[in-house]
C-alpha cells in the first residue's frame, strides 16, 4: 500500500468518526463517547494531513500542536458549567480565524510569495480562487462575530446598539468583500495590489460580522453562537476546496450542517424565526413588561418538605438557576431523599432551558443524576396532570402558562412544560423577577403554586435536610 492509499484509506475512517461521533451526540447517554469519537477523528486527519505534506520540518508543528493543547486546556479547565456557551463561542472564532488564515496563507504562498505577472485564479486555479476569498470572508467575519458575542454573554459588553439601516450596511460590508476578493484574484496581475486587496477582504468582513452580532442582545447569543458555528464549518468547508482537501471539505460541512440543523432547533424550540432572531432586542429595551404580581403565596422548605413526605410522586423541572446557582448536586440529593422514603421522582427537561442546547442534561449528568429520570418534554408533559407535586428549580420562561394563554406575549407558542397541572407547585427562585424573556409569570400566581425565594442550591439542600431529619 502506498502513501496515497493509506491517507485515502485513514481518511474514511477518520470521516467514520466523525459521523458515528455525530450520531452518539444525539443521546446523552452516549454524548461523551461521542465526543471522544469525534476528538479522536479530528486527531487523524492531523496526522492525515502530515502524512499528506511529506517531510517538513516538525518542530513548528509539534510546537503548535502543544501551544494549541495548552490554550484548549487551559480554558476549560478553569471553566464552568454555565460558561460553555461563551467557550463555544470562543472556539468558533478560533476556527473561523483557523479557516481564513489557511486560505490567506494559501495565497501568500501561491500568489504573494511567487512572483508571477498573472492573476491569482491562473496561479491557483478558478475554483480555488473563489472558495479562497469564500473562506477568508467568513472565517473573518465569523471571527469578530464570535468574539463579540463572547464579550455580550460574559457581560464585558452590555446594551443592543442600533445600527441605523443595518440590512444594507452588512449588504454593502459582504458584498464590498467579494467584490474586493474577486478583483484580488481575478482581475489584476502581481501581488502587490491584489495583496492589498485582500487586506481590504478582510477589514470588510470583519465588519460585517460587527454588524451582524452588535445589536442582537446578549439573551439571544446562544442562537447567534450556533449560527456562527455552522458558519465556522463553512468556511473550513471553503478552506477545504481552496486547498482541494476532501477531508477539510467533509468535515467542515458536517460542522456547518450540524450548526445549521441545531439553530433551527433552538429557534423552533423558542417558537421563532430566525429571521427574528437577527434582528435583535429580544427580551431586552423598555417594551417588554415586566409586569406586576397580585396575589403570590410563600412557603419555607420546612412547610413544603411536609407536603413532599406526603406525596407519592414529584417532577423536578431545572432551568438556568440550577445552573446558575450549580444546583444540581443539591437537586440529586433531594432526589435520593424522596426516593429513598419510596417517592416516584422524574426530572423534566425542556429543550431551552437554561442558555444552551443540552443544558440541563449536561449539569445533571454532572452530578451523575441516572438518565432514567430525565424524560424530555413531550413524554413528561402528559404526566403533570397525575403527579402530586412539581418543583421547578430556577426555571421561569419553560414553565410560564402565558405561552399557552396570552396570544401577544413574546414567548407565544413556544411549547412549554405544564407544571401548573400538578397538584401542588413549588417554585424555587430568588425573587419576582423575569427570566431570559422579561415578563410575568402567571404560575406564580395561582392557588396551588407556593414560591420557596432564596438560592436553588442552598433551598434544595434545606428541602432535603428537613426530609432526612423526618425520617
Ligand atoms: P429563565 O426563564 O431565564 O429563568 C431563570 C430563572 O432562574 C430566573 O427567573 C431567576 O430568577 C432564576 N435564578 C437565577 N439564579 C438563581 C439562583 N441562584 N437560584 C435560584 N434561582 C435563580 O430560565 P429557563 O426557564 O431555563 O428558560 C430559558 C430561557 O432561555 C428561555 O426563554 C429560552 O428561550 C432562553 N434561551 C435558551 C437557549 C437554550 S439553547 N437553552 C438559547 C437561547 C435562549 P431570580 O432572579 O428571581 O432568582
Amino acid at each position: 500500500m502506498n502513501v496515497t492509499e493509506l491517507t485515502a484509506l485513514l481518511a474514511l475512517a477518520s470521516i467514520a468518526l466523525f459521523v458515528i461521533g455525530l450520531k452518539r451526540l444525539s443521546r446523552v447517554r452516549t454524548a461523551r463517547s461521542g465526543n471522544a469519537l469525534m476528538a479522536a477523528g479530528m486527531l487523524l486527519a492531523v496526522l492525515i494531513t502530515l502524512l499528506e505534506i511529506g517531510l517538513v520540518d516538525y518542530r513548528w508543528i509539534i510546537g503548535g500542536l502543544a501551544l494549541g493543547a495548552a490554550i484548549g486546556v487551559a480554558i476549560v479547565v478553569r471553566a464552568q458549567a454555565t460558561q460553555m456557551p461563551e467557550i463555544v463561542a470562543r472556539f468558533n472564532g478560533f476556527g473561523g480565524a483557523a479557516s481564513a488564515l489557511v486560505a490567506l496563507s494559501l495565497f501568500w504562498l501561491e500568489v504573494v510569495q511567487t512572483p508571477s505577472q498573472a492573476t491569482a485564479a491562473s496561479v491557483l486555479g478558478g475554483t480555488a480562487g473563489t472558495t479562497l476569498v469564500l473562506s477568508v470572508l467568513i472565517g473573518s467575519a465569523t471571527l469578530s462575530g464570535s468574539i463579540l458575542a463572547e464579550l455580550k454573554l460574559r457581560g464585558t459588553l452590555s446594551g443592543s446598539p442600533r445600527i441605523p439601516g443595518r440590512t444594507a450596511v452588512m449588504g454593502a460590508l459582504l458584498l464590498a468583500g467579494l467584490a474586493l476578493g474577486a478583483v484580488a484574484v481575478f482581475g489584476v496581475e502581481g501581488a502587490g495590489l491584489a495583496a492589498a486587496l485582500v487586506v481590504g477582504l478582510v477589514l470588510a468582513s470583519l465588519l460585517a460580522g460587527v454588524v451582524l452580532v452588535l445589536p442582537i442582545g446578549g439573551a439571544d447569543m446562544p442562537v447567534v453562537i450556533s449560527l456562527l458555528n455552522s458558519l465556522s464549518g463553512l468556511a473550513a468547508a471553503a478552506a477545504g476546496f481552496a486547498l482541494t482537501n476532501q477531508l477539510l471539505i467533509i468535515a467542515g460541512t458536517i460542522v456547518g450542517a450540524a450548526g445549521l440543523i441545531l439553530t433551527q432547533i433552538m429557534c423552533v424550540a423558542m417558537n421563532r424565526s430566525l429571521v427574528n432572531v437577527i434582528a435583535g432586542s429580544f427580551g431586552e429595551g423598555g417594551d417588554v413588561e415586566h409586569g406586576e404580581y397580585g396575589h403570590v403565596v410563600a412557603a419555607d422548605p420546612e412547610s413544603a418538605a411536609m407536603v413532599l413526605e406526603a406525596a407519592g410522586s414529584v417532577i423536578i423541572v431545572p432551568g438556568y438557576g440550577l445552573a446558575a446557582a450549580r444546583a444540581q448536586n443539591a437537586a440529586h440529593d433531594l432526589a435520593k431523599a424522596l426516593i429513598a422514603r419510596g417517592t416516584e421522582v422524574r426530572f423534566a427537561i425542556h429543550p431551552v432551558a437554561g442558555r444552551m442546547p443540552g443544558h440541563m442534561n449536561v449539569v445533571l449528568a454532572e452530578a451523575e443524576v441516572p438518565y432514567e429520570l430525565l424524560f424530555e418534554m413531550d413524554v413528561i408533559n402528559a404526566e403533570f396532570s397525575s403527579t402530586d407535586v412539581a418543583i421547578v428549580v430556577g426555571a421561569n420562561d419553560v414553565v410560564n402558562p402565558a405561552a399557552n394563554d396570552t396570544p401577544g406575549s413574546p414567548i407565544a407558542g413556544m411549547p412549554i412544560l405544564e407544571v401548573e397541572h400538578a397538584r401542588q407547585v413549588f417554585v424555587i427562585k430568588r425573587s419576582l423577577s423575569p427570566g431570559y424573556a422579561g415578563i410575568k409569570n402567571e404560575l406564580f400566581e395561582r392557588d396551588h403554586t407556593a414560591m420557596l425565594y432564596g438560592d436553588a442550591k442552598q433551598v434544595l439542600t434545606e428541602l432535603a435536610a428537613e426530609l432526612q431529619s423526618a425520617g
